[in-house]
């Protein structure tokens, strides 16, 4: 299945350019491509992803600059200190947008989430289609997200190519945050922290709690595997130990009572945490576990994307879900 979609940049690129929809490695996850600028090639990522139309999709590019094709903002210099700092990397800005961008690209929003990958294959395919890139996370809509091939056919049949990167290298999505003249808004916690971010302007607000749907990446319930996940000490675990799979920080030499274990780093790193959290997700959502149970991280630096990951997966099943 794979062989057969897989394509060379270059005729991936050419895909772009005829509307169709590719699947391409970035550092955080794979993502599922169009055109930016054209309608139709957007509407049927939407489709593939079974995606509802209010979720805007962030627009991907492959130079600092390449922004300004389809936003303009008053923080110009702002942005240009963020794209120095940060791109190409995994932070994704939301700047208000040009009428040239289709609507349906940012969902009718008046701002549109743009950044540059830091993935030699994505930022050649951006070059190579000549346009900026339109993509979410190649996965279906409210699923765990993709961070190899094999991930992106496990869940769309309907992509026309997908690019093989090997495995992505940051494993969670990228930070996602809004900017004004007072400094920013976390709307998706991701690889680079608000510490990060700090250094160069200071976080205003929360947008936990407001109202409106300030980021549709907010929603509550989200990358969720196909079987039940608890968190331990969040959730009230239904069902039998042996049967099920566990997820945990680190190697340890005590017997645990699980089916299954995945370790997601050797000693606790949480970038490793990071790196490797949805690939065990994906196994485990695969093996013959009835469901998992994940131990909890420290929710300091990169570790609180990961925890912000996990509730949304467990949402169902935490015990404030009621
Ligand atoms: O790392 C990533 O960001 C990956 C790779 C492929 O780049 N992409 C990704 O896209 O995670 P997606 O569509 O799965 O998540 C994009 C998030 C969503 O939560 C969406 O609501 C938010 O960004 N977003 C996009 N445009 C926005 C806007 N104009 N205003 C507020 N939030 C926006
Ligand atoms: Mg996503």
């Amino acid at each position: 299945m794979i062989e057969k979609k897989e394509v060379s940049i270059d005729e991936a690129a050419e895909i772009i350019k005829r509307g169709g929809l590719v699947s391409f490695p970035t550092e955080t996850v794979y993502g599922l491509g169009a055109d930016a600028f054209n309608a139709q090639a957007v509407a049927r990522i939407f489709e593939e992803k079974e995606r509802p139309s209010f979720d805007p999709l962030i627009v991907h590019i492959a130079d600092k600059q390449q922004w300004e094709d389809f936003c303009q903002t008053e923080l110009k210099e702002l942005v240009n200190r963020l794209a120095e700092k940060f791109w190409p990397g995994p932070l994704t800005l939301v700047l208000p947008r040009k009428n040239n961008l289709p609507e349906i690209v940012t969902s009718g929003l008046s701002t549109v989430g743009v950044r540059m990958p830091a993935h030699p294959v994505a930022l050649e395919l951006i070059r190579k289609a000549g346009t900026p890139i339109a993509a979410p996370s190649a996965n279906k809509f409210g699923m765990l997200s993709p961070t190899e091939a094999a991930h992106v056919l496990k869940q769309l049949k309907g992509v026309d190519a997908v690019l093989d990167g090997g495995k992505t290298t940051v494993g969670i999505e990228s930070t996602v945050i809004s900017l004004s003249r007072e400094g920013f808004v976390m709307l998706r916690p991701g690889a680079i922290t608000s510490e990060e971010l700090e250094r160069i302007l200071p976080q205003i607000s929360a947008p936990e709690g407001g109202t409106g749907l300030v980021s549709p990446g907010l929603l509550k319930s989200h990358y969720s595997p196909r079987k039940p996940l608890y968190i331990e000490g969040e959730s009230l675990i239904k069902g039998e130990k042996e049967n099920a799979g566990y997820i945990a920080l680190q190697k340890t030499s005590e017997k645990l009572p699980f089916a299954r274990i995945e370790y997601l780093s050797e000693n606790g790193d949480l970038k490793e945490a990071a790196i490797h959290l949805f690939s065990a997700l994906h196994r485990l959502e695969e093996s013959n576990v009835d469901f998992i149970v994940a131990q909890p991280v420290p929710e300091s630096g990169i570790g609180i994307a990961v925890m912000d990951r996990l509730r949304k997966a467990a949402y169902q099943y935490r015990n404030e879900a009621e």
